[in-house]
């Protein structure tokens, strides 16, 4: 009887200490470390694609993986930026919390050109898809030339 209790009991623990995770509050070097791995990965995509798309690999499908992922990371795009996540080594300007509309208007375009891009690959037409990725390209550029420390 003791014994169950006891089990009842931690169980219990564990199941409030996963809620307790699951809420608390994100710091800022979380926010700017999970912000990197997320922009490493469309990085990542891109890359696999443009290789895939310039023939120098075969496309075993996964072309279609890329562009799917791709416009599935892109939609957390907006959950990226918390204020106060431009810490230690981060490159995001202050531009990103002064100039919200014009923020959100560079996430819209690189959610809809990844969207596009990943429509272009299920069409299958190689000239639609050379251009929805230079596009893709050019969105994720436009956000950075805004809004990110420029490299030198
Ligand atoms: C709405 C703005 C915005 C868009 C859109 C955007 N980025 Fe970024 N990106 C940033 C900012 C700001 C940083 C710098 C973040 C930091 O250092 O805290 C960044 C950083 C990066 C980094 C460096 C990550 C690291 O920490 O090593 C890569 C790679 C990257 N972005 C790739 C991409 C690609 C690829 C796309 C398009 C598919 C894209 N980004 C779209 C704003 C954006």
């Amino acid at each position: 009887m003791q014994r169950k209790i006891v089990a009842t009991v931690v169980a219990a623990a564990i199941t409030l200490g996963i809620s307790i995770q699951v809420v608390a509050e994100t710091t800022p070097e979380d926010a700017r470390d999970y912000r990197g791995s997320v922009m490493t990965a469309l990085r990542g995509h891109i890359g696999a694609s443009s290789m895939i798309l310039r023939g120098l690999v075969e496309d075993n499908g996964q072309l279609l993986n890329h562009a799917e992922s791709l416009a599935n990371t892109a939609l957390e795009l907006k959950n990226l930026f918390p204020a106060g996540s431009n810490v230690g080594e981060s490159k995001a300007l202050p531009a990103i919390w002064e100039q919200q509309e014009k923020f959100a208007e560079a996430i819209k375009a690189t959610v809809d050109a990844t969207a596009a891009f990943e429509d272009a690959v299920v069409g299958g037409d190689a000239e639609a898809i050379g251009a929805a990725f230079r596009a893709m390209g050019q969105s994720c550029r436009g956000c950075h030339d805004n809004f990110r420390q420029s490299e030198d």
